[in-house]
Parts: structure tokens; C-alpha cells; sequence
């Protein structure tokens, strides 16, 4: 069997990681995909059916999530530990406290600076991947140690930074700055995106979306189907502050566009996002007028496999993706 960079670090099979997804990649979906050789990654939320607030439960409601795992699979997984920002990151600060207790294998970092938890990671014996979406910031997360990097392109389901570089673009340029292994997603959803992905310079793949259509992931029936149902140009990437977010285009995303675009001040605008949050879509289920965090390769999405069945399906689809480049790539030859 041949390894390559993250499959060394990771001790996995195939270097595919299933990204986090908050309300969605719970302990089903997380030891469904590391059974199959790739990598699970436990999202903020997955498992809950309730908001909390309370900083201690967030930790023992992860800690919980993170004994099911154990209990499911023998493999290698990942915990999401979104950093945030001033007061919100009392929640990381528990979380990382944890997962360090725990003895986690591996963390996958998000928004938030490289520094903040790195060390202290590190030393308790944890692999750090860490989430960017330019090459500058790719380079800063090699100088504060992180074992690999994760970049995430325009195509990406979900919150990221304000730049608009695309997976096309952004991969070789993080590829050309950094030593560290490169894990790339954003609109990966078929062997096609694994293999372009790996031939823009990438040692590993982050896939979110293909995954959330999958039977052991959390969210609810509806959005499961909407994702099955959409074509083409189906998502929109919405400004949030200093983040843009990437969802399935529904009568959320019109009429909080229509509110951003209007000028509403922010009260009004957090009010709203309140009330229709990614909860009322993935655990509530209300598809059409909730946010559902959504990369553009929905389009792609065609069914609701089982996880580990998906992965294998890649695996395969791979060799005869490779075999057909191979044949149209003749003509240069
Ligand atoms: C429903 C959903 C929820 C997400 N939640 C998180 C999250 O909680 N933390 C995080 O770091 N990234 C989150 N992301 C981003 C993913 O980890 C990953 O960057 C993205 O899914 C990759 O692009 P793709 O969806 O095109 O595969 C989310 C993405 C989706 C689709």
C-alpha cells in the first residue's frame, strides 16, 4: 500500500478528510468515514439538539461526542476547534481543554489565528491541521507549527474569509508557500475534484458538502433532499462581517441579502440570522427558509449514500479517472 505526506502524519488510508460541519458531521458520519480509511472530523453542534450557551456543557457535550466516537470506531479522527474572536473564545479555550484530556488525535483549527492554540496542542501530543484561505496566511500557520495546512477555496460550503480565490487558484499558491503538507477543499465532491485537487499540488482533500448528503450525517431529511435537488448555479456566498458565507440559495439567502443590501442595522441583521440559523435548517428542518451552509459542487450531488460506501466509490473511481488523464493528456506528450 503506498502512503503519501498526510497519510504518514494522519495514519490513515487515503488521504481524504471529511471537513466539520457544525449541526452536521456528528460521531456516525465522523467513524463512518475514518472506518473507510479517510479521515472524520467532529463539527460544533453535531449530536445536540439544542442551542447552549453554557461553556461547560459545550465541553461535555463534545466530550461525550468524542467517547461515541471511541465506541465506534478503532480508527484516527479530528475535532473542529473554531478559535473565534474576543469573548467567544471562551468556547475554544474549553474545547481545546477537552480534547487535550481526551487525548484527540488529531484537531482540525478555524477561524482564528494559528498561535492561539497551536503550542499547547502540540505538546499534549495532538496533529494540527489548520484552516486558511490565502497562501500568506498559509505561511504564518508553517511559522507557528502547524503539522499541515488546510486552505479553502471561494467554492467552499460555509464561513471563510473575505478573499474570493478560488480552489483553482488557491491550492499551487499554498502548495508553492509551504513546506507542511496541503490538504485543499472547497466544490470537491466526485474522484474528479480528488485527482484535479492532488495535481494542483495538494497531498490530501477536505470535502464538507458531498458529505451531508450522506446517511450518517445529522441534518434533517429536508436539507439532505435539497442538496440532492439542486443544479448548477445553486449556492450564493453572503457577507457576514468580516466573513463571507457560502449556502444554498433559498428565500433565506434572498431576503438576507435584500436586508444586508438595504442597510438594516446590525441588531436587525443578528436578529435575523438568529431565527433562521443553520439549527432551524439542519435540525428543525426547515430547508427552504433556514440557513444551509452549502459548497458550489451541490451540483454534483445526485444521491444520499452511506458514508463509508461514498468514500470506497471515490477510491475506486479514482483509478479509472487517473487511467482516462492519463489518455487525454497524450496530446502534450
Ligand atoms: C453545513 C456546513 C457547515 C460547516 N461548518 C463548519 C464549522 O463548524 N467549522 C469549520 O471549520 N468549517 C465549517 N464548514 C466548512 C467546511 O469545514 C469545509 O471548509 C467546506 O465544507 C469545504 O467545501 P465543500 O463544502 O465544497 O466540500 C462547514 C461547511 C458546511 C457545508
Amino acid at each position: 500500500m503506498s502512503k503519501n505526506r498526510i497519510c504518514e502524519l494522519l495514519n490513515i488510508r487515503y488521504p481524504i478528510i471529511q471537513a466539520p460541519m457544525n449541526w452536521v458531521s456528528g460521531p456516525a458520519l465522523v467513524a463512518a468515514v475514518s472506518g473507510a480509511g479517510g479521515l472524520g472530523t467532529l463539527g460544533p453542534n453535531a449530536g445536540s439538539s439544542d442551542i447552549t450557551h453554557d461553556v461547560e456543557l459545550t465541553g461535555e457535550r463534545i466530550r461525550e461526542r468524542i467517547q461515541t466516537i471511541r465506541k465506534l470506531t478503532k480508527f484516527p479522527f479530528a475535532v473542529n476547534i473554531v478559535v473565534g474572536f474576543g469573548e467567544d473564545t471562551k468556547y475554544s479555550e474549553k474545547v481545546v481543554q477537552v480534547i487535550i484530556e481526551e487525548r484527540v488525535p488529531v484537531a482540525v483549527v478555524s477561524v482564528g489565528s494559528p498561535r492561539v492554540y497551536t503550542e499547547r496542542l502540540k505538546n499534549a501530543g495532538i496533529k494540527v491541521l489548520h484552516a486558511v484561505s490565502t497562501a500568506e496566511h498559509a505561511g504564518k500557520a508553517q511559522e507557528a507549527g502547524v503539522d499541515a495546512v488546510v486552505c479553502e477555496g471561494y467554492e467552499a460550503g460555509g464561513h471563510k474569509g473575505l478573499t474570493e480565490l478560488t480552489t483553482f487558484a488557491l491550492t499551487p499558491m499554498v502548495a508553492d508557500a509551504v513546506d507542511i503538507p496541503v490538504i485543499t477543499g472547497g466544490g470537491i465532491a466526485d474522484a474528479r475534484g480528488v485527482i484535479a485537487a492532488i495535481a494542483l499540488g495538494a497531498d490530501g482533500v477536505y470535502m464538507g458538502s458531498r458529505f451531508m448528503a450522506t446517511r450518517q450525517a445529522e441534518s434533517h431529511e429536508s436539507v439532505k433532499e435539497a442538496i440532492v435537488k439542486s443544479r448548477d448555479a445553486c449556492t450564493v456566498s453572503i457577507p457576514k462581517g468580516k466573513m463571507l458565507a457560502r449556502d444554498l440559495k433559498n428565500s433565506f439567502t434572498e431576503e438576507y441579502l435584500k436586508l444586508y443590501e438595504s442597510g438594516a442595522p446590525l441588531e436587525t441583521i443578528i436578529d435575523f440570522l438568529d431565527r433562521n440559523s443553520a439549527y432551524h435548517a439542519q435540525h428543525l428542518g426547515k430547508a427552504g427558509e433556514s440557513e444551509i451552509c452549502c459548497g458550489q459542487g451541490a451540483g454534483l450531488i445526485n444521491d444520499i449514500p452511506d458514508a463509508g460506501d461514498l468514500l470506497a466509490a471515490i477510491v475506486k473511481d479514482i483509478s479509472a479517472g487517473f487511467a482516462e488523464l492519463e489518455k487525454r493528456l497524450k496530446v502534450f506528450l
